[in-house]
């Protein structure tokens, strides 16, 4: 095989809770994963050493260094397999860079997908799992798609069954955000308030909601404890978020660590109008529409 092409979704996160700062720096989570059809390409050509280029939107905010986490997985991949390989890497980029919505995570999944393939390792899923996990909290999601709950740092899964599709907007902040920074105003905004932080406990109603497919009620039990945070380091956001809340949003919420805001639509239609309004705030680089579940990435 000379060339190996994989589609890989970003995400939201309907629901994200942030226990106590541990020890090694990571906070125990709450972490429901929900794949969105936004997708990066990752193209893996056979070649003498491991290099990437970036094509696309967002093409000259990635870097193509040591830095560039799908240049990590393949290395890590052929560690792995105890051998020196490579590949030459393409990444066609349509999700938002340190946006909140996993991009650098689903090129690093990408990388060990299309490798694995690339290179005849024949590697299960269980054994990429475990690869990227060291590689980042959101990387092992960004493998199995659908709709997951990530204990631990994130990294610990299980399936959540849903009924039906959901609809979104995406709202596109010009600049993204640092997710280790977002955790540390996290962790500043608790100190300064006092607050014993409870141990994360994962929403009955939230799972009701999305095992029946009701929006509605999704919408009302979306929660995000990062949000907070991500409006303390961007005011900005608040508006964006009230902006889809005016045009008829089910739900609204930061993204992850954002600064992206997800938006709950009622439809297909309602996704593509939420996006229309939000793409023309002053806050907003870009507005998208998608959906999800969809599934994580597999090689063609
Ligand atoms: O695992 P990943 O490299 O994506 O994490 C980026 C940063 O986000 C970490 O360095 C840490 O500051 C923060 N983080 C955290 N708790 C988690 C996941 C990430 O504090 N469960």
């Amino acid at each position: 095989m000379s060339s190996v092409t994989v589609r890989v979704p970003a995400k939201v996160n309907v629901q994200l809770s942030v226990g106590p700062l541990r020890e090694d720096g990571y906070h125990d989570l709450v972490n429901v994963f929900h794949a969105v059809s936004v997708f990066d390409e990752v193209v893996a050509k056979e070649s003498e050493s491991i290099t990437v280029s970036v094509a696309g939107d967002w093409a000259d905010q990635v870097p193509v260094d040591d830095g560039n986490l799908a240049i990590q997985a393949a290395r890590a991949l052929a560690k792995h397999a105890g051998r020196t390989y490579g590949a030459q890497l393409v990444i066609h980029k349509s999700i938002p860079v340190a946006g909140g919505m996993a991009g650098g995570s689903a090129d690093a999944a990408g990388a060990l997908v299309a490798c694995n393939e690339l290179w005849g390792l024949g590697l299960p899923l269980e054994d990429l799992m475990e690869i990227a996990a060291d590689l980042g909290s959101d990387v092992p999601f960004s493998l199995l798609g659908g709709t997951a709950v990530g204990t631990g740092r994130g990294e610990r899964l299980s399936d959540v069954p849903t009924g039906g599709q959901f609809h979104w907007a995406f709202a596109v902040a010009r600049e993204g955000l640092s997710t280790a920074k977002v955790y540390a105003e996290c962790d500043r905004l608790r100190e300064t308030a006092g607050v014993e932080v409870p141990w994360p406990q994962l929403s009955e109603p939230l799972l009701a909601a999305l095992r029946t497919g009701d929006a509605e009620a999704l919408g009302g039990q979306l929660g995000n404890d990062l949000q907070s945070a991500a409006l303390s380091l961007r005011p900005d956001l608040s508006d964006t978020l009230e902006a889809g809340r005016r045009a008829g949003a089910l739900g609204a919420l930061v993204s992850g660590s954002g600064p992206t805001c997800a938006f709950l639509a009622t439809d297909a239609d309602h996704a593509l109008r939420l996006a229309d309004t939000l793409s023309h705030l002053p806050t907003c680089r870009t507005a998208l529409a998608a959906h999800g579940p969809v599934p994580g990435p597999r090689p063609s």
